[in-house]
């Protein structure tokens, strides 16, 4: 097999999944904010491949940009310490911002990057994340929409990472325990 597949368990959410969720979820927001000034804030690096196709399946004027914070040392359970790496370009206060997150897990990112985006006065705040492991939340944050639901396993692909690994694959897998309890 394939080395980079050799550590996958199996595959949680597929390529076909995928692509039809997200079209799902671009038409919802399409609708949402027909009349507003669309902001996709997308959290790096995890978010690249989601903002990538969910931008294509919104089809109304909206303009992107970039924010990286750090939460995770090198392990697999969030850390609750998150650090601000790279901030927005401008100021938004004439925008409604969407943050483009791949995974809602304990929250603590998305909390803190609510807490500070607020105070910045955009005209709106809401949240889209593609994954969200609502079993594991320990902030007070919802995701407005959310693509799957999934169950607390540890996963990557589609711009996930175990210790900056697997980004690439273009599905969504579970990792082997092995890969990471070593
Ligand atoms: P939270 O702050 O605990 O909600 O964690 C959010 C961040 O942790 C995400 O943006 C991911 O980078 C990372 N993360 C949480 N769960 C997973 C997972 O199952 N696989 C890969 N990364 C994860
Ligand atoms: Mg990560």
């Amino acid at each position: 097999m394939h080395s980079l597949e050799s550590n996958i368990d199996h595959i949680l959410i597929t390529e076909k999944q995928l692509k039809d969720r997200i079209h799902e979820l671009g038409a919802k927001i399409t609708e949402d904010y027909k009349d507003k000034q669309l902001l996709l804030v997308g959290i790096l690096k995890g978010s690249m491949m989601f903002m990538a196709d969910l931008m294509r399946e919104i089809k109304i004027n909206t303009r992107i940009d970039f924010m990286s914070v750090s939460s995770y040392g090198s392990g697999t359970v969030s850390s609750g310490q998150v650090r601000i790496v790279l901030d927005l370009n401008k100021p938004i206060e004439d925008y409604d911002l969407l943050i483009v997150e791949d995974i809602l897990d304990s929250g603590a990112t998305l909390h803190y990057i609510k807490e500070l985006l607020s105070a910045r006065r955009p005209r709106s705040f809401r949240i889209v994340t593609l994954l969200d492991k609502p079993s594991r939340r320990k902030a007070d944050i919802q995701a407005d929409y959310s693509g799957f639901v999934i169950p607390d396993e540890f996963v990557v692909g589609y711009g996930l990472d175990f210790d900056e690994n697997y980004r690439n694959l273009p599905y969504i897998g579970v990792l082997k325990p092995e890969a990471y309890e070593k």
